[in-house]
C-alpha cells in the first residue's frame, strides 16, 4: 500500500473519544500517514476560530479526513470542511444490523445527497419588512454529478433498486431540472429507477424499507429523509457518512459531539469506524473497508455493546474488540 495522507480531525466531545478509534483501525489495516488537526468549540475558545486556516489547509491537502464532530460551532466547521473536499456528494447509508435493535431489521438503504445546492444555497434575503425569500439553485452540472454517483455507487455495491426523490409536480423548473438530469443519466447508461414523491416517500420508506435501496436526493431531502432512516435502524451511535469529492473526502459520523456523555468513556465507536469503512472504500481499499465492517457487525452482533445499546461496555472495550476481529 502506499503511503497515503490522512487528516484527522476529532473535534469537540465524544469526537474525542471515538476518533482515536477509527485511526487504530485505519492503522491495522492500512499504511498511511496521519495528520492531526483541530477545530471546534474547544478550539474557539482557545483561539477565537472555531475553524483555524491551518485546519483547513491540512483538510484540503489530505487524501482523505476522518472529522468527529464540533460542538455549538458544528455549522462553522462542517460546512466549510466539506468545501475543502470539494464535496458534492452526501453518502448516509441506514442499514440495520442484527443485535443494535433496529426499529425495522430489513433496512438496507443508502441515501446520496446533492451537498452543494437546492435550498441550501445560503441564497437568503429579508425583501420587506415580514417578508423572507430564498433562492433555490438547481444546476445541471450539480444534478447530473449526483446521478452519476448514485448510480455508479448501485452498480458497484450490488443494490438494484434506485429511486430518485423529487417534487417536481409543485417545484416544475428546479426540481424539474434535477429530475430531467436524473432521467438522462440513467437513459445513457441504460439504468432502471424509479421516481418517487418525497412526501409519499417518506410514509414508504417506514412502511417498507425494503422495498428501496440507493435513494438519490436533491439536498434538503436527503438531509430529511436520511435522519428518517437513521430512526429505523437504530440509533446515532451506529450511522456514518460520506462527503465525496471529485479527488478528496470528508468522513464523519452522523451524530454530533454528544456533550451529555463527553468524557464518561461510553460513547459507541461503531459510527466513525464504519465511516472509516467508508474512507477506505474511497481510497480503494474495498477489501480492508469489507473487513472492518465485518469486524464491527461481529461486535454488534455478539457484544461487548456501549449502553445506548444496552449493554455496558466502555468505548474502549468496544474498541479492543473490534481490533481483536479485524
Ligand atoms: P448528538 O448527536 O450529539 O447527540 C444526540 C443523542 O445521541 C445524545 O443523547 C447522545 O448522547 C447520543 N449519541 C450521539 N452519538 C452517540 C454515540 N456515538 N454513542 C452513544 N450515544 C450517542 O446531537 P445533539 O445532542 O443534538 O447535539 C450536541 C452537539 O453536537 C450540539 O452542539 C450540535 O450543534 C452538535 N452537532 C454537531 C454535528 C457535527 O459536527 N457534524 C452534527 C450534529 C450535532
Ligand atoms: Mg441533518
Amino acid at each position: 500500500m502506499s503511503e497515503e495522507r490522512i487528516a484527522v480531525v476529532p473535534g469537540d466531545g465524544i469526537g474525542q473519544e471515538v476518533v482515536p478509534v477509527a485511526v487504530d483501525v485505519l492503522d491495522a489495516v492500512g499504511d498511511f500517514e496521519f495528520v492531526h488537526a483541530d477545530a471546534g468549540d474547544a478550539v474557539k475558545a482557545e483561539t477565537g476560530e472555531a475553524l483555524p486556516e491551518e485546519t483547513f489547509e491540512t483538510v484540503a491537502n489530505a487524501d482523505a479526513t476522518v472529522f468527529g464532530a464540533a460542538g455549538d460551532t458544528a455549522a462553522d466547521v462542517v460546512l466549510p470542511l466539506r468545501e475543502a473536499v470539494d464535496s458534492f456528494a452526501n453518502v448516509r447509508p441506514a442499514r440495520a444490523h442484527p443485535g443494535a435493535n433496529a426499529l425495522k431489521p430489513e433496512t438496507d438503504l443508502v441515501f446520496v445527497r446533492e451537498n452543494t445546492e437546492g435550498v441550501y444555497s445560503g441564497i437568503e434575503d429579508e425583501i420587506t419588512e415580514g417578508v423572507s425569500t430564498l433562492t433555490r439553485v438547481v444546476t445541471d452540472r450539480a444534478s447530473r454529478d449526483i446521478a452519476e454517483f448514485g448510480f455508479d455507487y448501485a452498480a458497484e455495491n450490488g443494490y438494484d433498486d434506485v429511486t430518485v426523490a423529487h417534487k417536481a409536480n409543485v417545484m416544475r423548473e428546479t426540481d424539474g431540472r434535477f429530475l430531467e438530469n436524473v432521467r438522462a443519466v440513467a437513459d445513457a447508461r441504460d439504468a432502471e429507477f424509479d421516481e418517487a414523491l418525497m412526501d409519499a416517500l417518506a410514509m414508504h420508506l417506514v412502511q417498507r424499507p425494503e422495498n428501496y435501496g440507493v435513494v438519490i436526493c436533491p439536498n434538503l431531502a436527503g438531509d430529511v429523509l436520511s435522519d428518517l432512516a437513521a430512526g429505523l435502524v437504530g440509533g446515532l451511535g451506529l450511522l456514518p457518512s460520506a462527503n465525496v469529492g471529485h479527488a478528496n473526502g470528508l468522513f464523519e459520523p452522523v451524530h454530533g459531539s454528544a456533550p451529555d456523555i463527553a468524557g464518561d468513556g461510553i460513547a459507541n465507536p461503531s459510527a466513525t469506524v464504519l465511516s472509516a469503512a467508508m474512507l477506505l472504500e474511497h481510497l480503494g481499499y474495498d477489501r480492508e473497508a469489507a473487513s472492518v465492517r465485518d469486524a464491527v457487525e461481529g461486535v454488534l452482533a455478539d457484544g461487548p455493546r456501549t449502553p445506548d445499546l444496552g449493554g455496558g461496555a466502555s468505548t474502549e472495550a468496544v474498541a479492543t474488540a473490534i481490533l481483536d476481529e479485524l
